[in-house]
Parts: structure tokens; C-alpha cells; sequence
């Protein structure tokens, strides 16, 4: 599927960033690595990659990278990805996801790129009484979350510098993603949360009755979706999970936790989210590979193997 061509990764140091990375790197691709290392890490960065340790914000910085780079197609991953995070000083969540998002906008210009952008599913979506579940791109977004609506903004930019300069871009709504890499931090942390405490003996604590569900999508299968996009349709927004609502009951019992403690549930958390990915499948090809039953065990040894290395 790869162009040959080089690539741009904003974010690469993170979690699904650096996953698509090194699929990148293994295509034979020329990747430019931008990250300010602000949650990512640089061991997670491919050593055949070019680090470019800098701020997205920094829009002068990112149009000379473009130029330099000379790369027909920016993955956007870069982000303030943490909800809490969001509640606690929404101005800066918003600097990071919209005028960063704006910065990149402006340097896909240099050369014209195709701009993949990391949106978010059940964080724009939000939960109201009549929202279909699983939920169709065509669903009304009425986030819960600063985050989630800052996101959502950086998608109608990406609307405007299609319709104002003809930037071709993708938005893909994630689900809830897990795998190797993970931190406590994202969407589906509990994953990660979890699973420290299956390896450290100890139990796993559940907020509320543990039947809140979500669209937990491995991240192969993510980064699959992002390369489908690079050669997709010019303007397209799809959602990227699996139609599969899982609880966090169900996701303590696959990962074989022990009985959970319970503790009150938390404020402004959804109780259901789940995506349906249908247009990604008729559009860009793509459906989920990897089932929970598979992709959890497998990210609890990874983190395993990590925490022991
Ligand atoms: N993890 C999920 O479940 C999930 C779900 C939906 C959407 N997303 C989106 O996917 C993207 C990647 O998420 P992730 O889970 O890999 O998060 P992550 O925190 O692991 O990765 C984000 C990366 O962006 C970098 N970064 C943050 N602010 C920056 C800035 N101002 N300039 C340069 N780099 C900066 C961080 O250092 C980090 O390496 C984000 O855009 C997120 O909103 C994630």
C-alpha cells in the first residue's frame, strides 16, 4: 500500500503514533518524527526516523519541516489527549488541539499534503438520550469532555482548508485504543491501568456498577486505517472501531483479573460508547482484525515484558 513517498508523524513518540511509525519505517518510507516529547517517549521512536523535538504550535518551525521534509501526507497525532488533563486547564487543551491543528493545516500547504487527522469518537459524540449506538458519522457530536470538543474543532478546520485551499483530509474518529505502548493516560487507559495491577498482585479497582462500555480498538488495526487513508478519498470523515461494546466488567474478566473492588462512580463519564465503522469498511476497506479476546492478552504481556525489561 506504501507510496514510497516520505512521511510526516506529528506525535510520533506517542502511543499510536509511534505505532504507525515504525509500520512507516518497515514500508521503506522516509519518516519525520514531530513531537515535543511532552507524553511521548523517545525510545518509542524508530531509530530510522527523523526526530524533529519541537512544538506544534510552533507554526514557522512546522512550514520549515514541511518544506524540508518535501512529504506528500502529514499524520496529525499530535495532541493534549487526556480528558482530566482538559478539564483542568481547558485554554491549553484548546492551544494544543486547535491552534496546533491549524499550525499543521498551514505547513500541509508548502506542499499541498494530505492531512490524516487523529479525531476522536466517543469524545465528540458524547451521550444523549436518542444517539444511535453503535453511532454513525452522521450522528450529532455533542462532546462532554473540553478534549473532546477541541477535537472536533480541529476536524472543521480541516473541513475549511479543504473547501479553502483544496488540502485533501481524512478525519478518523477512533475508538477507545489499546495495545503495547499504552499509558494510564488515553482513552482506553484502563487498559494499561489494569493491567499494572494484574502484574503487580493486586486487585482492580472498577468506578460505578463496571457496565460502562466502549469501542476498544487494537492499534495495528488503527495504524492500518491511517495508511488505508493515505490513499482514500480527499474529504472523509469514518469512524475507526469495531462495533463491539465491551464493559468494563468484561474487559477485567478477559484480562483475568482477580474480583474487582468497587468505587464510586466519576463524574461526567459516559456510560456507553461504541462506533459504528461501516464507512470505513465500504470506503477505505477497513474493518477491525484483532477481536478484545486476542488484543487484550496480547497487550498484557507486552506491557509485561516492558515493565520487566
Ligand atoms: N488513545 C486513544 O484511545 C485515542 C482515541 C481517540 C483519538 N486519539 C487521538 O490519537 C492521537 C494519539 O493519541 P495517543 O493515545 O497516541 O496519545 P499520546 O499522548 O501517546 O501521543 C501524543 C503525542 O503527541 C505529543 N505532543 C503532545 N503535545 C504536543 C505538542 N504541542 N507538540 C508536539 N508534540 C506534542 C506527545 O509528546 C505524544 O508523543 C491523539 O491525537 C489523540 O487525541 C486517541
Amino acid at each position: 500500500m506504501g507510496s514510497g513517498a516520505p512521511a510526516i508523524v506529528t506525535g510520533g513518540a506517542g502511543f499510536i503514533g509511534s505505532t504507525l511509525a515504525d509500520a512507516l519505517v518497515a514500508d521503506g518510507r522516509e519518516v519525520h518524527v514531530i513531537d515535543d516529547l511532552s507524553t511521548g517517549h523517545l525510545r518509542n521512536v524508530p531509530s530510522e526516523a527523523f526526530l524533529h523535538e519541537v512544538d506544534i504550535r510552533d507554526g514557522a518551525a512546522m512550514a520549515d519541516i514541511a518544506e524540508r521534509a518535501g512529504a506528500p501526507v502529514i499524520f496529525h497525532l499530535a495532541a493534549q489527549a487526556d480528558v482530566r488533563k482538559a478539564i483542568a486547564d481547558p485554554a491549553f487543551d484548546a492551544d494544543v488541539n486547535i491552534a496546533g491543528t491549524l499550525a499543521i493545516l498551514e505547513a500541509s500547504r508548502v506542499n499541498n499534503a494530505r492531512v490524516v487527522f487523529a479525531a476522536t469518537g466517543g469524545g465528540s459524540y458524547g451521550e444523549y438520550p436518542g444517539l444511535a449506538i453503535p453511532t454513525p458519522e452522521n450522528a450529532e457530536p455533542r462532546p462532554m469532555s473540553h478534549y473532546g470538543q477541541s477535537k472536533l474543532a480541529g476536524e472543521g478546520y480541516c473541513g475549511l482548508y479543504g473547501r479553502l485551499y483544496g488540502i485533501a483530509t481524512t478525519r478518523l474518529r477512533l475508538g477507545n485504543v489499546y495495545g503495547p505502548r499504552q499509558d494510564p493516560h488515553g482513552e482506553a487507559g484502563v487498559v494499561a491501568i489494569f493491567s499494572g495491577r494484574i502484574i503487580d498482585g493486586e486487585p482492580v479497582t472498577v468506578f460505578g456498577d463496571g457496565l460502562q462500555t466502549r469501542d476498544y480498538v487494537y492499534v495495528d488495526d488503527v495504524v492500518d486505517a491511517f495508511l488505508r487513508a493515505e490513499s482514500g478519498p480527499d474529504d472523509l470523515t469514518a469512524n475507526i472501531g469495531t462495533g463491539r461494546e465491551v464493559s468494563v466488567l468484561d474487559l477485567a474478566r478477559i484480562l483475568g483479573a482477580p474480583d474487582p473492588t468497587f468505587a464510586p462512580a466519576r463524574t461526567g463519564e459516559l456510560q456507553r460508547s461504541c462506533l459504528d465503522a461501516s464507512r470505513a469498511a465500504e470506503v477505505l476497506g477497513w474493518t477491525a482484525a484483532v477481536a478484545v479476546d486476542d488484543g487484550l492478552p496480547r497487550t498484557l504481556e507486552a506491557i509485561r515484558e516492558a515493565r520487566s525489561a
